[in-house]
């Protein structure tokens, strides 16, 4: 196995570990939905088709960026588009950071796309990439899979903290905006889960983005995984543990943009996506009282993909009935509902769970 293989496939197997999770830090459990007693609707009215691109989309849930770049990704991937497929949800594909390096035979990729022709897939990239490479190779990367659109991740903390990292980040703003305005699909940018502040979110609209996850703290970790796979006398490891907490909350980082709520409704209107710790339908109804448009899965769309298409799809369709279940319970029966109504408030009193 090569190093790109035996990377990935770490992360995976490390990921799948509770102790990689920096659970409770996304601040899902400090909003309280307002309990509407008296829904002025019936459920089979309620909606969870969304507009996203201009284009109107079954469901308002990604399956977030995570396999791709390894050889045995392959039936994962083909479990993941499956159930996507069959869902009406957007699948994004993890790096295809060595499709830049290897420029390997691309047939596995234009058999995938033959089996799945009408799934939108999301490509992806490494900010440090984005910079050091030609538009033209970001723009082949999209082609190789018909991509939806492209996403160029930011994983700060990771890139530090990992041996073969790429923590060159210099000309970064402008290596979106070159993109932006060079590519055929729309940019998106993402975090990896330590989500994003109002400054950098602020700078990152200028660069004419078409969406921006903020992928935040409070699910899948990378300081920790990255800590889980270095060696017991590398210093990565003392550091991976003095940065395990390290993150913007996915709720802080939803509200920072929220505050940037003006400059998104400009002209090229950037749409807000959600990442980071969302588990449950529930989760995913506080997103979008929150302010966002989209909201994304990874690892537990890993954890069930993993079980097979049909546990997936079982899972998939759990997390639409508790979002069908919530917008209900708030008297809520489109999407873009949430946007017009103010439905949550700050917890007062701590949950308990018995
Ligand atoms: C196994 C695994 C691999 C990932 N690989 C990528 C990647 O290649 N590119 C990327 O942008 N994000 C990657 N991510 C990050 C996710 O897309 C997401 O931002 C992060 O895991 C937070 O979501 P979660 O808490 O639902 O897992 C990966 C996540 C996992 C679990």
């Amino acid at each position: 196995m090569d190093k790109f293989e035996e990377r990935k496939q770490d992360h995976i197997r490390l990921s799948l570990s509770s102790a990689v999770e920096a659970f409770g830090g996304s601040g899902f459990d400090k909003i309280q939905l307002l309990h509407e007693a008296m829904p002025e609707l019936d459920f089979d009215q309620v909606d969870i088709s969304t507009v996203i691109f201009d284009q109107r989309i079954a469901t308002p849930f990604y399956v977030s960026s995570m396999t791709a770049g390894h050889r045995d990704a392959d039936p994962l991937n083909r479990v993941l588009a499956a159930a996507c497929r069959r869902r009406g949800w957007t699948m994004g594909v993890g790096s295809q950071r060595r499709q830049l390096i290897e420029k390997p035979n691309l047939s596995e990729w234009d058999r995938f796309r033959k089996d799945f022709p009408e799934l939108k897939i999301m490509g992806n990239i490494g900010l440090s990439q984005a910079i050091s490479s030609h538009s033209e190779e970001i723009q082949h990367l999209a082609d190789s899979l018909q991509a939806w659109a492209m996403i160029v991740h930011a994983n700060a903390l990771q890139e530090c903290l990992q041996p073969e990292g790429t923590p060159q980040f210099s000309g970064g703003y402008q290596a979106l905006a070159r993109l932006t305005q060079d590519l055929s699909v729309p940019v998106v940018w993402k975090e990896t889960g330590c989500g994003v502040n109002s400054l950098t979110l602020n700078k990152l609209l200028g660069t004419g983005l078409a969406a921006v996850d903020v992928s935040g703290y409070g699910g899948t970790h990378w300081g920790r995984i990255e800590g889980a796979r270095a060696k017991a006398d590398d210093l990565r490891k003392e550091a991976a543990e003095a940065f395990s907490d390290w993150g913007i909350g996915t709720v802080d980082a939803i509200l920072s943009a929220k505050e940037l709520a003006p400059l998104r409704e400009g002209s090229g209107k950037c749409s807000l996506w959600a990442s980071g710790g969302v588990r449950t339908g529930v989760d995913s109804a506080k997103c979008f009282a929150l302010g966002a448009d989209y909201v994304g899965f990874a690892k537990p769309a890993l954890v069930a993909a993993l079980k097979g298409e049909e546990f997936l799809n079982r899972w998939m369709e759990a997390r639409e009935f508790e979002l069908k279940t919530a917008m209900f319970c708030l008297g809520i029966s489109q999407i873009a509902e949430f946007r017009q109504r103010q439905v949550w408030k700050w917890r007062q009193s701590p949950v308990t769970k018995n």
